[in-house]
């Protein structure tokens, strides 16, 4: 591993900070999301109910309590810490013509804070905390009103921390929207709900153009703020593996795998593909694509690509099943199950090698560094009375992964610049909103109801890790 090697830890602001209207802080898309459960998905609710638990709002109360975390962080050893910016913490509305100066107070304590203990911070603009205001009143991104909000926010943030932050992310798992069976995904990424009657594909296309055109605005604005940073863009890797070397499972593995990388292939390329052009002509779709749009995307093009790895996936040319709108598998009509891999408790399969493979799938087809900024396994965790967490699963997750990167790096020559394990101390699941999916190598003693004291206690993976730290990933 290259002595700078970016070993660190991942979050989202929406998942761990709590205080979410606190400070002049505005609500968010997230703050409307109740809970929900495997298999049971989140109520996004028209407003904020009183008789309903958001887990969001409180998270793990990391805004009163970031020393204390980030003293636990720094006695880790990481070198990084990946987390979002609360976009309704600096604009609550998202349309004001002065950012809220308490929001931008706190990201600069806390970035003071993690760079006196030795670890920079690796910023995501938008990890699923659009104001909620912009998703009500302007249609989310729909409304091409909002890029230029989010091209506002990024100067905002640009110009406040140009001197503390290098590497920056526009939009988090900005693909995941390509599953418009599922409700949660155009929501949480760009503040969009499909009425009925609508064709929900053409509505995320047009929703992807806008934001594509966002971030490439972002990134041309970053550059002249400090021609030093690094902006990268951010996806959900999920290899999709051909069930057999049927040639028709073969191509069905390739045109799924279109539909991951049509994201990334305009953020790294600056044009749309083929593939792409095709679809929108076959189909008939109307969309807004101006001259100028494109002369934004060619000039905004991004130099990493970050990604999160967290499972593959496998599809059957003759399977069509209606088990649509799951997250495990992707929105794929003909997904099947892996006979040669397990799954974790909530049905993600667990795949080191398949991270190796996606690794070398991204570089080949890119030929830019990679960041891995998500990878991690989401399992329950038991406090026992000595307030010891014996995680071994989680380390054993971990291992793996990490040896799968060490081969991608040392064997096949990929340029991968970090890794960040997703939740680096416990936080509220995206996709079900429960704290009993746990990530952490911290344990937060908080319930899916909200119950519970708050504390902090190291995991068995907390020293294991910081092991790997200290060895640069020999001693794994
Ligand atoms: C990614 C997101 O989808 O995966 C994170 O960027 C999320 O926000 C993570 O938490 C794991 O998903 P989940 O649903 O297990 O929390």
């Amino acid at each position: 591993m290259d002595k700078n090697f970016l070993w660190g830890g991942a979050l989202a602001a929406h998942q761990f900070e709590g205080g979410w209207n606190q400070d002049g802080k505005g609500p968010s898309v997230i703050d409307v999301m109740t809970a929900g459960a495997h298999g049971v998905p989140r109520e996004i609710t028209d407003t904020i109910e009183v008789d309903k638990f958001y887990p969001n709002h409180e998270a793990i109360d990391f805004y009163n309590r970031y020393k204390e975390d980030v003293a636990l962080f720094a006695e880790m050893g990481l070198k990084c810490l990946r987390t979002s910016i609360a976009w309704s913490r600096i604009f609550p509305n998202g349309d004001e013509d002065t950012p809220n100066e308490a929001g931008l107070q706190f990201y600069d304590d806390l970035f003071d804070e993690l760079l006196k203990n030795g670890i920079e911070p690796v910023i995501t603009l938008s990890h699923f905390e659009m104001p909620l205001h912009l998703a009500k009143e302007y249609g989310g991104f729909r409304n091409r009103k909002v890029i230029d909000f989010f091209e506002k926010f990024a100067i905002t943030c640009f110009e406040r921390y140009k001197n503390k932050v290098k590497y920056w992310m526009t939009f988090n798992e900005i693909n995941n929207q390509m599953d418009t069976n599922n409700p949660i995904f155009l929501w949480t990424n760009s503040g969009v709900s499909v009425a009925e009657g609508e064709n929900a594909k053409e509505v995320m296309y047009q929703v992807a153009h806008n934001e594509l055109v966002a971030s490439a605005k972002a990134v041309i604005a970053g550059k002249k703020i400090n021609s030093n940073f690094e902006i990268g863009c951010m996806v959900s890797h999920v290899p999709i593996y051909p069930y057999s070397c049927n040639p028709a499972d073969i191509m069905a593995a390739e045109e799924a795998m279109h539909q991951r990388f049509f994201f990334a292939d305009v953020h790294v390329r600056g044009y749309y593909p083929n593939y792409a052009m095709k679809e929108f002509e076959r189909e008939g779709y109307n969309l807004d694509i101006r001259p100028e749009d494109l002369e934004i995307l060619a000039k905004g093009t991004v130099d990493y690509v970050g990604l999160s790895y967290y499972m593959s996936t496998v599809v059957k040319a003759d399977v069509n099943n209606d088990n649509l709108g799951n997250v495990v598998n992707g929105g794929l009509p003909n997904s099947v199950e892996n006979p040669y891999i397990e799954i974790s408790d909530w049905g993600w399969a667990i795949d080191p090698e398949g991270l190796r493979y996606g690794l070398n799938r991204l570089y080949d087809r890119y030929q830019i560094p990679l960041f891995i900024v998500e990878n991690g396994f989401g399992a329950i965790d038991e406090l026992t009375e000595n307030n010891e967490v014996h995680d071994q699963n989680r380390i054993d997750y971990l291992m793996k992964h990490i040896e799968a990167i060490k081969t991608a790096i040392d064997y096949d020559g990929v340029e991968i610049m970090g890794y960040t394990p997703w939740g680096i101390i416990d936080l509220v699941s995206f996709t079900t909103g429960e704290m009993k999916k746990r990530y952490g190598m911290i344990y937060v003693d908080r319930d899916n109801e909200g119950n519970g004291s708050m504390n902090r206690y190291k995991k068995d993976s907390f020293d294991w890790y910081k092991k790997v730290i200290e060895t640069n990933g020999k001693e794994l």
